[in-house]
């Protein structure tokens, strides 16, 4: 079954950050053992600058938070300035009181990439599972780094990244020859696994997809359409990246 998802349109990108960071604190005050599930990317920067802003003003406690991040890069070291390991301690986890025992981003150098993505996945599962997970989406449709083709029930394994998405992400590099080519990412059937999904985009660069996901046909061909699956997932993006088109 196919539901609408809910659009939260706000005026700017710094609007969406405010809305988003304030749900997230609502769930962990609420629920301080909470689990989350986060994404790297442009797109969640502000939000977690708000909720390291939460964390100092309003004191929102982190010490008990468990957090899954949705991929990392293969071949790059935890502490290459391009991982997404370093990009979660930059970004949050250095900002806030969180245990970082309690932090899981997938593992771009290990050894046995079939037994890590196993492990991921149970270590979800152990945890209780998801409560809330937070995405971007890539220009192409993608969620995390579920290219277009991706299947509605795929699970976190390794995956190769489209010209697209290279040429993207080479902003953060210092050639589009330096982005690794292959990723750990979690599946869309992981994702879907989540009680409550949150997607921000801001910028016209986002529009179209957003239109995709939200009034294309629901197919692998916008992996972020199949979110249309889940019950509970909520689209926050500012006024730039709202579909310019009618369903
Ligand atoms: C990041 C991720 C990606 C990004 C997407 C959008 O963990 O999984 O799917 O969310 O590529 O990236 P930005 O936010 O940089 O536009």
């Amino acid at each position: 079954m196919t539901s609408s998802p809910r659009l939260t349109v706000v005026p700017s990108a710094g609007d969406v950050a405010d809305q988003v960071a304030r749900r997230i604190a609502a769930a962990i005050t609420s629920n301080p053992k909470l689990v989350l599930g986060l994404a790297t990317g442009s797109s969640p920067v502000a939000t977690y600058q708000r909720l390291i802003q939460l964390h100092r003003d309003e004191a929102l406690d982190f010490s008990q938070l468990t957090t899954f991040n949705l991929d990392e890069y293969i071949g790059l070291a935890s502490d290459h300035p391009q991982s997404f390991r370093h990009f979660m301690q930059q970004q949050l986890f250095d900002h806030v009181n969180i245990d970082l025992a309690n932090t899981h981003v997938p593992d771009g150098q290990c050894l046995d990439i079939e037994k890590h993505v196993a492990e991921y996945e149970s270590a979800i599962a152990t945890a209780g599972g998801i409560a809330i997970q937070l995405l971007g989406i890539g220009s192409n449709g993608h969620i995390a780094f579920n290219e277009p083709g991706s299947a509605a029930d795929s699970r976190t394994r390794q995956v190769s990244l489209t010209g697209q998405t290279i040429r993207a992400n080479s902003r953060f590099f210092d050639s589009v020859d330096d982005v690794p080519r292959t990723a750990i990412t979690m599946g869309i059937g992981t994702i879907m696994e989540a009680d409550q999904i949150i997607l921000i985009a801001t910028g016209d660069v986002k529009a179209d997809a957003i239109g995709d996901a939200m009034l294309g046909p629901v197919s692998p061909d916008c992996p972020a359409s199949l979110l249309r699956m889940h019950n509970d997932v909520t689209f926050f993006v500012d006024e730039s990246a709202s579909p310019k088109r009618d369903a």
